[in-house]
């Protein structure tokens, strides 16, 4: 598979896999299945609480951990420098390794009300930044931050983010962020690149899909690939595990991507950084 070069010049595989959920409950299988299906880079979360499946995984399937790219994510709760380091080695010790490829700030905040939010990121900053000196992580960033969350760490960092994941797909492409991050060479993962499913029933995606003679997964997952946004994709089924990956055999015209990108808001989840959930029926 193709890689994205960040800017310390770490490389990473166009396409990563979800893990939140992943297996119905049988995370392990499912990333067994994952690494046996072609994906190398596995997106996972202290809040996810499948760390030790995806070790178990790893120590269970064909490939040593060297060969794969593991990411995880330091919650919310647990903004701030020692509460970061601990929760670094918690997550190092349940995935059974000794260092970390990718390391993100999960939120930027711990709810939206958190008035002392931009002190704690510094400070969490601070810790992720030293563990990467370290040799600990290999890359650095964050989740869910807008502009003015990337700004207050930007103004004292002595690392910048190197990658920045937030929830992107068709008919929700957060442009603003997407924008601020390209300038900033921030790499930006797609979170729920299928709208966790949402977007698949759209006719319009449908027909567009048909002219190619692909699926409707495939040309999300396409759109994204020609954005040069690198999606996170979750499926509980090798076929379709497979299929996400198979997207690049064809090119989207521009007409087409146009129309994509400018779809009317879709799909989106209600979760913001800055405001309480808006649930959706
Ligand atoms: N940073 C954050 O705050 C954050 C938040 C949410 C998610 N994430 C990460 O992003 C990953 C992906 O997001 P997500 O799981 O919410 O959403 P997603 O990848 O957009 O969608 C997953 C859903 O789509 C279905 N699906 C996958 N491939 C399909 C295909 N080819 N055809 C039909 N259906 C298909 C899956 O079903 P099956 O499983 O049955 O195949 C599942 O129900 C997560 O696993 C997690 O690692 C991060």
């Amino acid at each position: 598979m193709e890689n994205f070069k960040l800017t310390n010049a770490i490389t990473i595989p166009k396409i990563g896999f979800g893990t939140y959920k992943a297996g119905n409950g049988n995370c392990e299988k499912a990333v067994i299945d994952a690494i046996n299906s072609g994906y190398t880079y596995f997106d996972t979360a202290a809040f996810y609480k499948n760390e030790s499946d995806i070790a178990k995984a790893i120590k269970n399937s064909n490939v040593k951990r060297e060969d794969l790219i593991i990411a995880s994510k330091v919650w919310r709760e647990d903004l701030g420098y020692d509460e970061t380091m601990k929760a670094f080695e918690k997550s190092l010790k349940e995935l059974n390794t000794d260092y970390l490829d990718v390391y993100l700030i999960h939120w930027p905040k711990e709810n939206p009300n958190d008035i002392n939010w931009k002190q704690k990121n510094i400070e969490t900053w601070k810790a992720m930044e030293e563990l990467y000196k370290l040799g600990r992580i290999k890359v650095i960033g964050v989740s869910n931050y807008l502009p003015h969350h990337l700004i207050n760490l930007m103004d004292t960092c002595e690392i910048k983010p190197m990658v920045n994941q937030i929830e992107l797909h068709i008919g929700y492409l957060q442009k603003t962020a997407l924008d601020f991050c390209v300038k900033n060479d921030i790499l930006v993962q797609a979170w729920s690149p299928l709208g966790r499913g949402r977007v698949l029933n759209e006719e319009s995606l449908k027909e567009m899909a048909e002219k190619y003679g692909k699926t409707v997964p495939q040309l999300c997952i396409r759109f994204l690939y020609q954005l040069g946004i690198m999606p996170i994709i979750k499926s509980s089924s090798i076929c379709r595990m497979k299929e996400n990956l198979d997207i690049f055999d064809f090119s989207i015209e521009r007409d087409d991507m146009y129309y994509l990108m400018c779809l009317p808001q879709i799909g989106w989840s209600g979760e913001h950084p800055d405001r309480q959930r808006v649930y959706f029926d």
